[in-house]
This record gives structure tokens, sequence and C-alpha cells, in this order.
């Protein structure tokens, strides 16, 4: 029913492959002074003087947990998808991006295909450049653009001339610049002409004058009324150090200057490991080892209308197909990252997706009647035989969309976004009873997350709690969860998630009245942020028995000029065209995922966790027998502390520390070094006495891996 095999997927359309590698506290001494002696300052803490910040780690089995530190590539907020991990280059490659404004929720922008703008493109010579509904390319992509010789011009291109070349056609900037390589890139693009006949049509890469061409192809082509995709190889043997660079398709001024009709012009560097993603991003991500990563969403899963909602048939398929829609946030999502595309980077990368299905929500507040839901239920229930059936008609939909043959590792399926919104939490019941039972009835053995509190808690699993606020809102909650069996009492079985969270202001010089908009609104995580997140991180890691994963939100952000087109500070990757930065968050929370424990083990500590401003988590790995340990030091002075796992000797010490003497120091586009983690051993000296004797410096992460 979809795509014929001879047109190309996205996931083929990349220039090259390439691969990368992977890569409760017992308080019983609380009140006492914090000591600030016996700190030798180098991390190894080799001191004489006994510590009294002890942590006694339990050699029994307290809980298995299920907890996972994943990631969430959320769509279209920050560029995240288009833009940002989806590697296309050209921006508005279609002519879709809508006219009017995009402010998150409240769209003036048209939500209908067809109504797009030249948005990112400029006439390059002697053209003019128009949008047109005549001879459609497809019924996703009806409006297209026409490039016509007009005499009277005079060639102009931004603040650049062509004049000293005859010529006549567009040219487009990319999303925030085209960045040029030595490398080889792959542009497609449709193309039709009412004047049959031959044409020389030239397409490259030139500096933002085009005084400089980087790469240009120059071929003869036959032109016919029929639409036709031509795809060109551009090898570029030079590279730019500017980002202003552009793209442009052209035609030379001859005797015949035919209008031609353009559409879908698409252009990729290479990808990550036979996927459509940027390998920079690609590469940060591996590098997390995330569990799992959820997508899409949040609200662009919702979309901003009902038509503009995540509909995942029109993201699969041939890209001339796949009409987009608007995005939540910004512009119009092309779907070339589509839901076959992003569940083939998220297995590449090693992890099991955490999918979404639209539940009768979207941006505008508008909720569909119970008594209408049934169709969208049914494209849930689809989507999942999609992507999980063995056999049969949708497995063969899915090889057919360049899926594998086998099913997607999915075992958690998020049913909305945010339900717990005001305005819709009490339709959240009969549509979470809706989506939860039609899918149940197919997948009984997939795990339901539902998005909002329902009357009825009984009859959920899985609940997501979202969190955004200030360091010490994260502080405060680390004891959240050792109490929500009373909060839950009627479902003691009830599994938690917190799939979005992030300091998101800095709370400092007295509390913003409205933390989204306040002056302490923070652009890029800062390290105490990042810390208190951490602090919250190991509460739910502590109760990992009913806590099943935590992502931060959102997971890539275009930071490009400071920001200004970013919807949601801060983000865990910021990235420009040309780097992608790893913040404190991302880097404290890396230490997490790297290195985790799926049995929890008790602990005993001399402190009071908050009067000490020391908090922990503590496990064990069943496969590789190891104890991880996680402290993180809150406070303004260092901390020795020793570690001991009752009744085992220590062998050896691996440590994961993120730490800086500046609360507020950040990564970012301009300094994205300013705080990089340290892995090393801790010297056996440090545990030569039965318990590991470790100096915590101030605001300090640290993981312990401890072989016994
Ligand atoms: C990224 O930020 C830059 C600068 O603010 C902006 O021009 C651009 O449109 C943004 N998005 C993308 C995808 O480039
Ligand atoms: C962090 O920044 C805030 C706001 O700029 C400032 O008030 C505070 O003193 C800084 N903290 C430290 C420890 O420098």
């Amino acid at each position: 029913m979809i795509a014929p095999s001879k047109f190309l997927l996205g996931a083929m359309l990349c220039s090259a492959v390439l691969a990368i590698s992977h890569g409760e506290s017992k308080g019983s001494k609380s009140g006492s002074t914090p000591s600030q002696s016996g700190g030798t300052g180098d991390g190894s803490g080799s001191s004489t003087s006994d510590s009294i910040y002890k942590l006694t780690i339990s050699n029994k089995i307290k809980a298995e947990s299920i907890f996972e530190m994943d990631t969430f590539i959320e769509s279209n907020i920050n560029y995240a998808t288009d833009g940002g991990i989806y590697a296309e280059l050209i921006a508005n490659r279609a002519f879709q991006n809508p006219a009017g404004t995009m402010n998150g929720f409240n769209p003036s922008a048209s939500d209908e295909i067809g109504h797009g703008t030249t948005e990112f493109w400029t006439e390059v010579g002697k053209a003019d450049l128009a949008l047109v509904s005549t001879n459609p390319l497809s019924d996703a992509l009806p409006q297209s653009a026409t490039i016509t010789y007009n005499s009277q011009k005079t060639a102009a291109f931004g603040s650049g001339i062509v004049s000293n070349r005859a010529i006549y056609g567009i040219a487009n900037e990319g999303f925030f610049g085209i960045p040029i390589k030595a490398q080889k890139y792959i542009l497609n693009f449709w193309m039709r002409s009412d004047a049959e006949g031959d044409a020389v049509i030239h397409t490259g890469l030139y500096s933002k004058d085009m005084s400089v061409t980087y790469v240009e192809d120059k071929t003869s082509r036959k032109l016919t009324k029929e639409w036709t995709m031509y795809t060109v190889k551009l090898v570029s043997s030079k590279s730019s150090d500017k980002l202003d660079n552009i793209f442009a398709i052209f035609l030379e001024v001859g005797n015949k200057n035919p209008t031609v009709q353009v559409n879908l012009i698409s252009l990729m560097p290479p990808c990550w490991k036979g996927t459509v993603a940027r390998p920079d991003v690609a590469q940060a991500i591996l590098d997390f080892a995330p569990k799992s990563i959820r997508y899409p969403g949040g609200n662009d899963l919702q979309g901003p209308t009902l038509n503009a909602r995540f509909d995942w048939k029109q993201t699969i398929g041939p890209l001339h197909k796949r009409k987009g829609r608007l995005g939540n946030w910004h512009g119009w999502n092309t779907e070339g990252f589509g839901l076959v595309e992003a569940m083939n980077f998220i297995t590449a990368a090693g992890a099991k997706p955490i999918v979404g299905v639209w539940a009768g929500l979207t941006g505008d507040g508008k909720v569909v009647a119970q008594n209408e839901l049934g169709p969208y239920v049914r494209d849930a229930v689809e989507m999942l035989h999609f992507l999980l059936d063995t056999k049969g008609e949708w497995a063969d939909m899915r090889v057919k969309n360049g899926g594998p043959r086998e099913p997607y590792p999915i075992e958690k399926v998020m049913i909305g976004n945010e339900g717990q919104l005001p305005a819709t939490k009490d339709t959240y019941g009969y549509r979470w009873a809706a989506f939860s039972q039609g899918i149940q009835r197919d997948f009984p053995h997939l795990t339901l997350i539902a998005t909002a509190p329902v009357d009825t808690t009984t009859d959920v699993d899985s609940l997501n709690d979202p969190l955004y606020g200030t360091p010490s809102d994260f502080v405060s909650k680390y004891n959240l969860y050792d109490r929500l069996g009373e909060a839950f009492g009627s479902n003691k079985d009830l599994k938690h998630y917190n799939l979005e969270f992030a300091v998101i202001n800095s709370g400092q010089g007295g509390p913003d009245e409205n933390i989204w908009i306040g002056p302490h609104r923070l652009h890029h995580s800062i390290l105490q942020g990042s810390l208190a997140e951490a602090i919250f991180i190991l509460g739910m890691e502590k109760n990992g028995d009913i806590i099943g994963g935590s992502a931060y939100a959102p997971e890539l952000a275009n930071d490009s000029n400071d920001g200004a087109h970013t919807q949601s500070t801060p983000g865990a990757l910021e990235f420009d065209v040309t780097k992608v930065v790893k913040s404190t968050s991302y880097l404290i929370q890396q230490g997490i995922s790297r290195n985790p424990f799926d049995q929890i083990h008790e602990v005993e500590t001399s402190f009071d966790v908050k009067n000490a401003n020391i908090y922990y988590s503590a496990g064990s790995n069943k496969r590789t027998k190891q104890y991880v340990v996680r402290l993180v030091n809150y406070d303004a002075s260092e901390k020795v502390v020793s570690v001991e796992i009752e009744g085992l000797s220590v062998r050896r010490v691996n440590r994961y520390q993120i730490h800086n003497d500046d609360p507020n120091i950040s990564n970012d586009l301009e300094h994205p070094n300013n705080i990089l983690p340290k892995e090393d051993v801790l010297p056996s000296d440090a545990f030569s006495q039965g318990s590991i004797k470790i100096t915590l410096p101030k605001y300090s992460f640290t993981t312990l891996t401890i072989s016994t």
C-alpha cells in the first residue's frame, strides 16, 4: 500500500555510511558539624584522620532495580529533528514552511498542506522564484516552485553579486548555514518543465556571494513534462571555515531559457551507520549509552492542531509522499526523520525505543470526544503492529519501508503526552481507557505508561511524572519516591517514570513568579542545576524497584546565535551546524547511564544527608558483580567520605567525576570544554584500610564502580 520500491527512501539517501565506535539515611549523627579537614584535594583522600561521613553498603540485595537512565529525542522543539539529528542540509526543501508566526501552542500559521513559503530560498542571477499549485509533484506535496528567466533582473544575491555569470536559479542558505567539508554530498531534486528539451542544470555549494565554488556539477538533462528525480554526487575537495555558505541550483542563460518547476531538493552529507542521523549528534547520543530512547514528542506528538498531530502513516514511505505537518514549536516537520528512520537510529544506537502514541489531545487544547476515539485507537494499534509484528502484512510493510525483518525491541509505550495539563486532565481517564484497552488486547506484554494520573489508579501500571523546576525543587525531591507507597496506597504495584525533567531556572536571587519566563530562566545547564537533577535521580535510583526510568528533556537544542531560535532551554546537547556540546547535565547523567546497577543495596550512613549536603545511591550489577556507589557533594566545601562494602574487601575502584569550584559554570558552544568528566582508577592506598576513603570536591558528582 506504500512505497513502490523504485523510489528511494529517506534512509538510503545519505551520501555515505560512516561507522563510529561506541562506544535513607540512618542519620545517626545528624547535626554534627561537617569536617573539612583531612582532604588532600587530589581526590584520592589518602588522609589518615577518620571521616565522619561514612557510608556502609549492605552486601545483601534489597530489591531488583528496573531503573534506567534514558534519553528523550523530543521532536521539532529547538530544531531537534529537522535541522538537528536529521542530517538534511536544505531548509524548507519542499517549500512547506508556513507563513504566519508560530508561538508554540498558538499557531497562526496554516496547518494545511500547500500553503508553504520560499523561506530560506533566494533568487540567484536573472531569476524569478514563485510558488505554484499547478502540476503537483504528489498529493503530499501539492505546491512546488518555478524558476523563470527574467532578463530585467540585475543578478544579485544577498550582499554579494553573481554578475560575472549569466545564470538564473535559486539558492538555499541551510538551516543555519551550510557547513562544507571535503566529502561527498548526495543531492536529490525533482524537476519538470512545460518546455521539453535539453537544458544544462548546475548544482553546487558556494560561498554566500558565490565568489568561491566549493563543488559544482553541470549536467545536460532532458527536461520533460513529467516530474523526474535527479541524483547528483557532489564531492567537495575543499572545506570552508565559514558557515554562511549556500547551495544553488541554476540554469545558464541562453536562447531558450525554459521555466523549470522544482521540488523536494534534498542535500545529504555522510550520515551515521546506515541511518539518516548527523554523525556528531549520533555519536554524542551513543557516548551516553542510553538504555532506552523516548520518541516522538512531547508536545510535538500532540501537534498544534488535529491536522498536525503525529500521524505515523504520514511519516513513512518515499519522501515525496510524506506531507509532513505543522511543527508544534516552529516551521514544518518534514517527517524525513520519520517513524522508521527514528526507530532505525534508536536501535542502531543500541537502545530500545519508548514510543508515544497520539492519544486524542492537541496542543490547542482540543480533545477528541469519547465516542469518536475509535479510528485513533485503531491507528495506534496499527502502528504497534507495524513496529512489532514478526510476520504478516504489517511486518512486510515495515520491511518494505526500510525497517528490519525482526520487530523493533519495544517494551514500553506512552499513551499521549502530558495528559496532566489542567485543561485536559478530566478527559485523560476515558482516553487512557480507550487506548490502553485497545493496545492491550493485541499486545498484552507491553508496559503502557500513563501520562496523567487517572481516577482509578488500579488499572494503571505505569505513570510518567514530568518535572521542571529550580535546583531546590529537585533537591527537595530526593526522598519523594521513598513515600510513594503511601501516596498511591491503592495501587502498590504502580511503577513510575520521569521521562522528562530539567532544572530550567537557577532560582538564584529569589524565586521567579513564573519559572518558565522569569528572569532566572537558564539558557544553559549550570553545574549546580545538574547536581540538583542528579540528587533527584539518585532518589529515584534508590527506589529503582518502583521507578522504571528517567530522561532529561529536551535532549537536543539548536543553540546557534545565542539561542535566539531555541524554544526551550537548556538542552542536554546543544548544537550548531558544526558542533555538538555536552552540557553539565548530560555529563553527569552519562556517568549514571554508563555505570548502571540492577540490584539495590541498603546503605547506612553516619550522617544526615540534608545537613551534610551529601546525597547517594548504591547497588550492584548482576552481570559484572561490581558495586556502584554514587555521591553528590552539593556543598560549598569538600568532604572526605569513607565507603565500606559490608564484609567485602575492595580490589579496584573506578571513578567517574564531574566537578568544578564554580557552581554556575556551563558548557556552551563558545566554551564546550569548560567542564569535562574525570575518569580514573583510584590508587590502592585509597582503600588499603578496607574502606574506600575519598575526597569529594565541593560541587561534585562521583560514581565509584567497585570490584570486590
Ligand atoms: C538555529 O538558530 C539560528 C540562529 O538563531 C536560526 O537562524 C536557525 O533558524 C535555528 N534553527 C536552525 C535549524 O537552524
Ligand atoms: C552564581 O550566579 C549568581 C547569579 O549571577 C550569583 O548571584 C551567585 O553569587 C553565583 N554563585 C557563585 C558561587 O559564584
